[in-house]
């Protein structure tokens, strides 16, 4: 690989990507006209896709926006989301196809239980029964059931199964601290929580169940655990409290008919992290969600009947949610799930996967690629990858170089790759190229899909029609979060308020170019990206401040050549404290435990003080400046100048 600096890759690539003509004309989204029909008549456009679902009650109302920023979509309708992803897809007759190819991390060790087919059929056999058992355990409509589990087809099926009665489920990514699952439960107050003994993490199970045990004994709403026997590890059970998955489920009752729900009724939950400590409860809705995701799966992956679909994400965040579970249930797709790590047993994990299924569409994050990109090109180049026709990309900003290498090393030259911008509180992908129609520029996510309207506002709040600015949506859309879980006023304040109550703050900066393709650029807030991660600065900080030789901390997002971003922290170690190497593990550690491995600092760097202005404000510019050997200019203004020079000494000595 050529390192070449990002920007000369920039400047030589101002080569853009046309859809092939093959590609285009095959395409179900080829004529350019949709972008004019949907901005004319955005409801119809709507309209149109919701009427594909199956419901129990037509709606009477596309959209009701009389009370910005409380959208209601489809107002009077009623369906079931897990009805729409399974038994629709039975009923005509497709109950054979396979939604998910599962394979788990030891397939090769495990035979035929490693390697999986998932059919329509199964998965509403598995919904039904396990949605009896929560019924059984008093689960019902409006109560919240936390899934804390790793990549396995039962993550799914316990998530159709909340749909199927109403309940609604609220995923915590596995790889979240028992602290970080036992905050989501507490602030959701759960009454139930579905997981597995342990996960498979590069050949070894890593226990999940005995992991959360001492935070499940704090939750005083958690009335029942249900366990999955992933790895056989024999977890121990509280009786009364913890069952086995396995046992209940066979011993279920085969038929649960869906729960009429109404079109505005809460489908799930998932916390996300903010400019604040907190992480905020999003709040997804049934008939504009499932809308959303449903349209958008079909029209940016060009979706097939024959495609073989593969979302590389962790159905914890929001793009499993979306891109894994419901849009391509909903679309009757075949998927491809993969449970584990991808460079075990091999680096060409990955690939070998692709050949095996003979993947067609392949979802992925840039920091994925970027990894394998350092990894080598052997890898991918040992498989035969013809089968793949399309490329995603997902979670961050996708640099130009990781583009064309996953452009000509894994999509053979010959793939569009889509770009999709979106976030947990969109539900949904906004900006993307539809690959039949648009032409693409490496780093840009293009342009808002037909129906939705974005734009970049500066800092007088005056519409930039080329240059750099702030991201805001200026029309409601269907997969839009309602609300954060019993804080409604700080979901008024953190999105809909800097603009006026029809506009919303996206949080992102982005630039668009004389084309009307936007670039997205980076948060103004104090959210971090690492790896597609999102971490708030304030958690970290919190976290390390919660360690008993920390005086007072301070947490800054850098760039990183591989996780997009890193994390470094400023520490204030309490009196008597020894700053070194045996801290800074410790305090690696202690993040790993409040918060999870993902938001372990790649830098931590210890001063007497922090760098402050005389009224005692920390300074973040500063501390990003120090972070990036930038000249620091004028620090005479601080109340202590000699800390930033300390800093900056151990900045050029780490490095
Ligand atoms: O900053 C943007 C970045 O990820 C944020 C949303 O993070 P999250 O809610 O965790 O959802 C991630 C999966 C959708 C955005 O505010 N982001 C997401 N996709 C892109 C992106 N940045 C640039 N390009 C993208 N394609």
């Amino acid at each position: 690989m050529t390192e070449e600096p990002e920007l000369d890759v920039l400047l030589g690539t101002e080569r853009t990507f046309p859809p092939p003509p093959a590609f285009a004309e095959a395409a179900a989204f080829n004529d350019p006209g949709i972008y004019e029909r949907a901005a004319a008549d955005p409801e119809g456009w709507w309209r149109g896709w919701a009427e594909q679902l199956e419901w129990i009650e037509p709606f009477d109302r596309v959209l009701d926006w009389s009370d910005p920023p409380h959208a209601k979509w489809f107002a009077g309708g009623k369906l079931n989301v897990s009805a729409n992803c399974l038994d629709r897809h039975v009923a005509a007759g497709n109950g054979d196809r396979v939604a998910y190819y599962w394979e788990a991390e030891d397939a090769d060790q495990t035979g035929p239980e490693g390697r999986k087919q998932i059919t329509y059929a199964w998965l509403l056999d598995q919904t039904q029964r396990f949605a009896n058992v929560l019924k059984g355990l008093g689960v019902g409509k409006g109560d919240v059931v936390g899934i804390f589990m790793p990549m396995v087809p039962e993550a799914a099926v316990a998530m159709l199964a909340c749909s199927r009665i109403g309940a609604v489920h609220n995923v915590v990514f596995g790889g979240f601290s028992a602290e970080s699952l036992r905050e989501r439960m507490e602030v959701s107050e759960a009454k139930a929580l579905v997981t597995a003994d342990a996960t498979l993490r590069r050949g070894k199970p890593v226990e999940m169940k005995g992991q959360i045990d001492p935070v499940l004994d704090q939750l005083p709403a958690m009335e029942h655990v249900i366990v999955v026997d992933r790895c056989g590890t024999g977890p121990s059970m509280n009786e009364g409290r913890d069952l086995d998955w396995a046992e209940a489920v066979s011993a279920a009752d085969p038929v649960c008919p869906p729960e009429p729900m109404d079109a505005e009724d809460p489908l799930y939950l998932l916390y996300t992290s903010g400019s604040t400590a907190k992480p905020k409860g999003i709040v997804h809705t049934t008939a504009g969600y499932l809308t959303h995701v449903t349209a958008t799966h079909r029209m940016v992956f060009d979706l097939k009947d024959d495609d073989v679909y593969w979302c590389a994400a962790d159905i914890g965040w929001v793009t499993g949610h979306s891109y894994i579970v419901y849009g391509p249930l909903a679309n009757g797709a075949t998927s491809v799930m993969y449970e584990g790590a991808p460079d075990y047993p091999g680096k060409d994990r990955w690939w070998e996967i692709v050949e095996r299924y003979r993947a067609s569409i392949l979802y992925t994050a840039p920091t994925a690629i970027r990894s394998f990109m350092k990894w080598g090109d052997e890898y991918p180049a040992a498989h035969d990858l013809s089968s793949l026709r399309l490329l995603g990309s997902v979670g961050e900003p996708i640099n130009p170089r990781a583009w064309l290498w996953y452009h000509e090393k894994i999509g053979g030259a010959r793939c569009p790759i889509v770009d999709t911008w979106w976030q947990t509180e969109t539900g949904g992908i906004m900006i993307s190229p539809l690959p039949g129609l648009t032409t693409t520029k490496p780093g840009s996510a293009t342009v808002p899909l037909p129906g939705i309207e974005a734009a970049i506002l500066d800092s007088e709040d005056n519409e930039v029609e080329v240059g750099a600015g702030t991201l805001v949506l200026t029309r409601p859309w269907p997969g839009m979060a309602r609300t954060l879980y019993r804080e409604p006023e700080r979901f008024v304040e953190t999105y809909w308020q800097r603009y006026g109550p029809a506009t919303y703050l996206v949080g992102d900066a982005a630039r668009r170019d004389e084309d009307g393709f936007f670039w997205i650029v980076g948060r103004i807030d104090d959210v971090i990206n690492v790896s597609g991660h999102r971490l708030s600065t304030m958690e970290v900080e919190s976290a390390l401040v919660s360690h008993p030789s920390v005086a007072e901390a301070a947490v800054i997002g850098v760039n990183d050549e591989h996780t997009g971003q890193a994390i470094v922290a400023f520490v204030t170690p309490r009196d008597g404290v020894e700053a070194g190497p045996e801290l800074t593990a410790d305090l690696r550690e202690h993040v790993a435990d409040r918060i999870g491995k993902l938001a372990r600092p790649k830098q931590t760097l210890f001063a007497s003080d922090l760098p402050k202005t005389r009224s005692g404000k920390i300074m973040r510019r500063l501390l990003r400046d120090v972070a990036d050997g930038n000249d620091l200019g004028d620090v005479s203004t601080l109340r202590d100048p000699s800390v930033v020079e300390s800093l900056s000494e151990q900045i050029s000595r780490d490095r």
